[in-house]
């Protein structure tokens, strides 16, 4: 059973590459991201946590997940990051959410893939995405073989941790508004931001998007708009946007 959290598309992808090699089943938890729910599972096979690093850990609302979900079946579980340089000590966090769920854990593995974190104007240009993308194809390839044959991934060395300690807290209390999201005159109406926010927080009202108050900073919405129609704050204007569709 692989299970995924993904804002723009990285760790999708690298979720379903597994799942072609594993033959396991895939699934999104934004499913019960959007109503708050708890999952119950059962698998014979390892479970797979695949999921972006924001500042050097797991999203909240992924970890939060975990924590409240049940597993049952196979006790071993592979944690997958996808990330835009480094996962900071994202391991050290994830040995720490598979202990308290008594998971046996088959390794961390870290896959470096195009930066998505558009709101705050980080994103690169289409070029250099191709590039990070072309260079993380046989990475992903390597993971998915070593999990369909049940193979422990070998642990990397540790980053540094004042992301993973300090930061993190930080970038929660100041950085996760969805306040300065707008929607400019190229809005269409299309409603592909409401449909792909994971947590639900996009209501479409007179043909143009509202942000609620529950916001990760996936990106999902700003990096995904087919038009560019969404900017946070001054931040994004004039950056590349990015998302893998
Ligand atoms: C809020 C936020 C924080 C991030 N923090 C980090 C980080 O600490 N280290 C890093 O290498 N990339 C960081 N990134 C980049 C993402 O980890 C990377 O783009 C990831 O592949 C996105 O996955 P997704 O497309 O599945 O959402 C961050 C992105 C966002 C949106
Ligand atoms: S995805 Fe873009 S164009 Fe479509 S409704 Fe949202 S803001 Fe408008
Ligand atoms: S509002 Fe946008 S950035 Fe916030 S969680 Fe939804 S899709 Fe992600």
């Amino acid at each position: 059973m692989i299970l995924y959290f993904s804002g723009t598309g990285n760790s999708r992808h690298v979720a379903k590459e597994i799942a072609s090699a594993t033959g396991d089943e895939v699934e999104d938890i934004a499913t019960h991201l959007r109503d708050g729910s708890a999952g119950a599972y059962r698998s014979e096979r390892p479970y797979v946590f695949v999921g972006p690093v924001y500042a050097g850990r797991y999203p909240r609302v992924m970890t939060d997940f975990v924590s409240r979900s049940r597993f049952e079946g196979s006790r071993q579980a592979y944690f997958i990051a996808t990330c835009a340089e480094t996962p900071w000590i994202t391991a050290k966090y994830v040995k720490k959410l598979a202990q308290a769920k008594g998971f046996e854990t088959m390794g961390f593995r870290s896959i470096r893939m195009p930066q998505g974190y558009c709101s705050n104007g980080l994103t690169r240009p289409a070029e250099e995405n191709e590039a990070v993308l072309k260079a993380a194809e046989p990475k992903v390839a390597e993971v998915a073989r070593l999990i369909a044959e049940d193979r422990r991934l070998r642990d990397e060395p540790l980053g540094k941790s004042y992301m993973s300690t300090i930061m993190n807290p930080l970038m929660y209390a100041t950085m996760m508004s969805p306040r300065k999201f707008r929607v400019t005159e190229a809005c269409v109406g299309c409603g592909a931001c409401a449909s792909r926010c994971p947590l639900g927080n996009i209501r479409m009202v007179d043909g143009r998007p509202v942000w609620g108050d529950r916001c990760t900073q996936c990106c999902a919405c700003i990096g995904g708009c087919p038009e560019g129609a969404i900017e946070y704050g001054k931040k994004s204007v004039g950056k590349p946007r990015y998302y893998l569709a």
